[in-house]
């Protein structure tokens, strides 16, 4: 079983001006201690995937539409009344409609049958239920197979006041208080993130060794320790699976207690975290502001690791730090989740970081995946125009010497995108088509995909060399 499945997940941030799309139908699975590398520019949507995934959305962003999955468990869903009215604003309105109002019904009959699914997602889907059964009819009467400004407004009003004005706030609100209630449960013991820029992540008023041992503190019952009360030996520590009542004692019979972590014991676990990622044990007491850029980023790394969590989402690890302290953190990173066999998603700008540590990739660029599969190929064989132009920015130390080229230009405006493929401004590549329709996701290689018009030439290799 996958671990982790995001499947068309989309985030919308709502400002003044309008809808900013960051995250656009973004899918993509990780395994049990399997890395995988997101990439691209800045402002292409890498950290609100990593923050739709923990949910630690800021209050004017949205998971609009797609559905997160960890370890089999439904984590996130998205809002279809949201999703209708968003799609309800753009080119192709009715066939983007046809198609959500398809994929959603086609989910929630298999959520409904799912005997795993806990009552706050019931609760959620069970609100999506009446916004898809009235459109469901709307889309069934006659006349309803052609674009008309009347079925849009009918449409419209099904959804309008289900996202407009108070009401619309409050269901947000509510929306977000159920799965938030699910999310808590995992975050940080079994996802946990190190954030962007750890030189701001850490509270500095408080001492670092202190903000760690609050971590586990706050996941205190997840970390009983056992012990027998016979012959007095401490048997597992944090197991996850709650003790049977009455287990014996395999060396003396005797039963076996266990209780939560105390403050002492926080305190010498969090000693040991500094040994993990090499910094000294005096430094237990300090304030952020007497640590170095480089002891922080560990620190932000023991933090992460304190709860011992199943997947790690790493935001830009490395992007603060000079480039030897660069190299020795992402040592420690590889040799830390190789030993702890721990699943993580590496978020860089930075295409040569990835290659060191992950074994799959995602490109980004403009709230999509423009590129996807095993690392490997990708590296090889890039199928995506965007993925060629990343490679050529950087310096490769191993291969041939090479003059380095940028891509021409910036990101889009997420809230303006161009029609079609967004990177068509900026492409050497690009033709009609790519202005007028947006391009298919194409599977150039098993373990490969390519959002391109072009995807099997370019993975070809035959538009390489125009420029
Ligand atoms: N709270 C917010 N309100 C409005 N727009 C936001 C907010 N946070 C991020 N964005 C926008 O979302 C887009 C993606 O941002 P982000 O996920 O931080 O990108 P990345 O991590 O790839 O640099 C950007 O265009 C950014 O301006
Ligand atoms: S669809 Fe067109 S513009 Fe977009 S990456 Fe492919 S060739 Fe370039
Ligand atoms: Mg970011």
């Amino acid at each position: 079983m996958v671990m982790l499945d995001v499947r068309n997940l989309k985030v919308y941030f709502q400002i003044l001006k309008g809808t900013v799309k960051a995250v656009d139908g973004v899918s993509f699975t990780l395994d049990h201690g399997e890395t995988m590398g997101l990439v691209g520019e800045s402002g292409c949507g890498k950290t609100t995937t990593a923050f739709a995934v923990t949910q630690l959305l800021p209050g004017n962003g949205r998971i609009v539409g797609g559905e997160i999955e960890f370890e089999g468990k439904l984590v996130a869903h998205g809002d279809i009344a949201m999703e209708v009215h968003e799609a309800l604003k753009g080119a192709n309105w009715l066939a983007n409609v046809r198609a959500i109002v398809g994929r959603v019904s086609k989910q929630l009959e298999e959520h409904k049958a799912d005997p795993e699914m806990t009552g706050e997602f019931h609760a959620l889907i069970d609100m999506d239920l009446p916004v898809l059964e009235q459109l469901t009819a709307i889309l069934g009467q006659p006349g309803a197979d052609r674009e008309s400004e009347e079925l849009k407004q009918n449409l419209d009003k099904v959804v309008g006041k289900l996202v407009k004005g108070g009401a619309g706030i409050r269901r947000h609100r509510r929306r977000q208080r159920m799965a938030d209630k699910e999310l808590r449960a995992i975050r940080w013991w079994k996802v946990s993130m190190i954030f962007q820029s750890a030189m701001n992540a850490f509270n500095p008023v408080y001492r670092i060794g202190d903000q760690i041992a609050e971590a586990l503190l706050v996941h205190k019952d997840k970390f009983q320790l056992f012990r027998c009360g016979k012959c007095k030996v401490n048997l597992a520590e944090g197991t996850e699976v709650k003790r049977p009542k009455g287990i014996l004692c395999p060396t003396c019979g005797g039963i076996v207690l266990h209780r939560n972590m105390t403050k002492k014991e926080t305190r010498e676990k969090t000693l040991k975290l500094f040994d993990m990622v090499g910094i000294d044990r005096s430094r237990i007491d300090g304030y952020p502001h007497e640590f170095s850029g480089g002891m922080r980023q560990r620190s932000m790394i023991a933090m992460a690791l304190a709860c011992g969590p199943k997947l790690l989402i790493a935001d830009e690890p490395t992007t603060a730090l000079d480039v030897i302290m660069q190299d020795r953190i992402l040592a420690e990173i590889r040799d830390l989740q190789r030993t702890l066999g721990i699943a993580m998603i590496v978020i860089t700008h930075d295409i040569s970081v990835v290659a060191e540590v992950a074994e799959k990739i995602g490109i980004m660029y403009a709230g999509k995946l423009f590129e996807y599969g095993s690392i490997a190929d990708i590296f090889e064989k890039p199928g995506n125009p965007y993925t060629l132009g990343l490679m050529g920015a950087f310096p490769s130390i191993k291969g041939a010497r090479k003059k380095l080229k940028s891509i021409p230009g910036s990101p889009p405006d997420l809230m303006n995108p161009p029609t079609g493929c967004s990177f068509n401004p900026r492409c050497p590549f690009t033709k009609d088509i790519c202005t007028q329709a947006e391009p298919p996701t194409v599977k150039v290689a098993p373990n490969h995909w390519s959002y391109c018009h072009f995807a099997n030439e370019v993975y070809a290799g035959k538009l390489r060399e125009v420029t």
